[in-house]
């Protein structure tokens, strides 16, 4: 594999202990509570977790786009190619948008304004950012849409989303992603409102593009099954907090979180005779009324005594491997 000489050292994206708070009348929402981890260059991390565990907030903090008055970053830092993102003029953050990080929202399909062609949305990031000059907007774009395998681009350009499908449309969402060459794309649910056989498609491309224009993707998912196919590593994240850390392999042979464990234990399996969906017993606590200690041992089914006082602390179990539970906890952790 060949080396970008210039590329600066270190991880391409680092977010260090990162906190965004929700400030409501019913009290502080902890959505992000400390969440650090690093993405190098042409990886694929994936962020697993249930709904409402802060994975939205955390792609959204990274890219200073989270909801206010209400929600703010507290503290923390997001270090882009060496670069504290939170400490930038929003001038400069309007850059860092979709030229060095790019984001396909939870809801793709809604994204793509009905009024205008397929071929100005998709153009807009590069007038935006300039990355061609005006005459070369056309041919750009035309190759965007061949590159996500729509066919006679050039013919559709003047379409509109409704005369696409909604495998197309979601196929456009990547192009206009990726048309401004972003480093790192955060892919929010992007499967979800698609069918099985378009849901293959898309990874398959996602994988593809990865591959073609050297992204980086952060994968945000409560599915391990399109998370397996499109990972490297995984940080599983429960109540605003990612509790482990490790690569997919692991994730399948050696979880280590009871959390982990119980996600596992609910995908349905091909070779079991029954399907059933056994689901974790209760559901996740909302950020606003969190228990001391570990955050999950109101539903973990090997909690001690500790786990519902002290927050467990985080403990590495390989290279590449951390987990945040006090099953695991080191000697002088204990007490
Ligand atoms: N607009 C909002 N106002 C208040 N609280 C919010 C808002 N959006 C999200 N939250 C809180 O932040 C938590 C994390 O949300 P989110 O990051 O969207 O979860 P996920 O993407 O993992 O489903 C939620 O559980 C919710 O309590
Ligand atoms: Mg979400």
């Amino acid at each position: 594999m060949d080396t970008d000489s210039n590329a600066p050292s270190g991880p391409l994206l680092e977010v260090k202990d990162l906190r965004t708070h929700f400030f409501t009348r019913w009290g502080t929402g902890k959505a992000v509570d400390g969440v650090s981890f690093t993405l190098n260059e042409r990886e694929s991390l994936g962020l697993l977790g249930e709904s409402g565990c802060g994975k939205s907030m955390t792609s959204l903090s990274i890219l200073r786009l989270v909801p206010g008055p209400a929600g703010r970053i507290v503290s923390g830092q997001v270090l882009f190619q060496g670069r504290d993102l939170l400490r930038i003029s929003e001038q400069e953050m309007r850059r860092v948008r979709g030229r060095g990080i790019a984001m396909i929202l939870q809801d793709p399909l809604s994204t793509l304004n009905p009024v205008f062609s397929i071929g100005g949305q998709v153009a807009e990031p590069l007038r935006v950012h300039r990355v061609v000059p005006r005459s070369g907007i056309r041919e750009r774009v035309s190759k965007l849409l061949s590159l996500v395998r729509i066919p006679a681009p050039e013919s559709r350009l003047n379409d509109y989303p409704h005369q696409f499908s909604g495998g197309m449309r979601q196929r456009v969402v990547g192009a206009t992603a990726i048309s401004a060459g972003p480093k790192v794309l955060i892919a929010d649910e992007p499967t979800t409102s698609l069918d099985v056989t378009i849901q293959a498609q898309y990874l398959r491309l996602l994988k593809e593009l990865q591959q073609e224009s050297n992204l980086s993707i952060i994968y945000i998912t409560h599915d391990l099954g399109t998370l397996a196919r499109i990972c490297d590593r995984v940080a599983v994240m429960y109540a605003g907090k990612i509790v482990e850390q490790l690569t997919v392999e692991a994730l399948f042979e050696r979880p280590a979180h009871p959390y982990t464990e119980a996600l596992l234990q609910s995908i349905p399996r091909m070779d079991r005779k029954v399907h059933r969906f056994p689901s974790i017993e209760g559901s996740p606590p909302l950020v606003y009324d969190l228990p001391p200690g570990c955050a999950f041992a109101p539903r973990c089914p090997r909690a001690m005594a500790i786990c519902r006082s002290e927050a467990p602390p985080e403990t590495r179990l390989d290279p590449g491997h951390s987990v945040a539970c006090w099953l695991h906890a080191k000697d002088e952790h204990e007490t």
